[in-house]
């Protein structure tokens, strides 16, 4: 398990995959907003869940967060499309609406970048966010991760098109203990 201050990541358990569909994907307007993909209904227990994870697949590692204090879950992160040419890759992550806003999400960044830039040696982690996700912006900005461009018009969300933020860090830039 990965550690942070607040939560740990560690492997999807079978457990998790129902409650992460129900309080995540189940909720059309989050997931609208937090995944680039049109909303479908997907019948508990298919294996094309979101949250089933392959272990052979190699550009993706999904992580389920839990409550270091307890081992309660709380979300789901990942670090998605990891290039090792490029040596980059995106974070993603999504908190169980019960525990936002208690400091968990910024963790979970710092964490993933201790996996993106530590474990892995990668050079430059990268998030995409609606403009509007103002607590996804400052989890991101805390640990460092600077505004690059406005993705003009970019995502489809329930009958709208919304502008994204497109962040980035490079590694050298990177403070492992920074929460500016
Ligand atoms: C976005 C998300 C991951 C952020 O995690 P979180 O645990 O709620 O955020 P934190 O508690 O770490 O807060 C981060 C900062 O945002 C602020 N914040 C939190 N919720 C906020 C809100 N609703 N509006 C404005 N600011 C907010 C906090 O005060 C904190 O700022 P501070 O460090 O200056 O005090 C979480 O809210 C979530 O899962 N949302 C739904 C899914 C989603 O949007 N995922 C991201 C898709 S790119």
């Amino acid at each position: 398990m990965l550690r942070g201050s607040k939560v740990g990541l560690r492997a999807r358990h079978e457990g998790d995959i129902p409650v992460l569909q129900a309080e995540l994907h189940d909720d059309v307007a989050n997931h609208s907003r937090a995944d680039g993909r049109p909303w479908r209904p997907i019948t508990p227990g298919s294996k094309e869940s979101p949250f089933v994870v392959d272990d052979k697949e190699q550009r993706h590692a999904w992580f389920s967060v839990v409550e270091l204090d307890g081992g309660t879950l709380v979300g789901a992160a990942e670090l998605w499309n990891i290039d090792t040419h490029n040596r980059s890759a995106h974070i993603g992550l999504g908190l169980l609406p019960s525990s936002r806003g208690k400091g968990y999400g910024t963790d979970v960044v710092a964490v993933l970048c201790h996996y993106g830039f530590a474990v892995r040696g990668l050079h430059r982690l990268q998030i995409e966010t609606l403009s509007d996700n103002a607590a996804m912006l400052r989890a991101a900005e805390r640990n460092g991760f600077v505004r690059e461009g406005v993705l003009r018009s970019a995502a489809w969300v329930m009958g709208e098109f919304l502008d994204e933020v497109l962040l980035g860090l490079l590694a050298r830039d990177w403070k492992p203990d920074a929460k500016g």
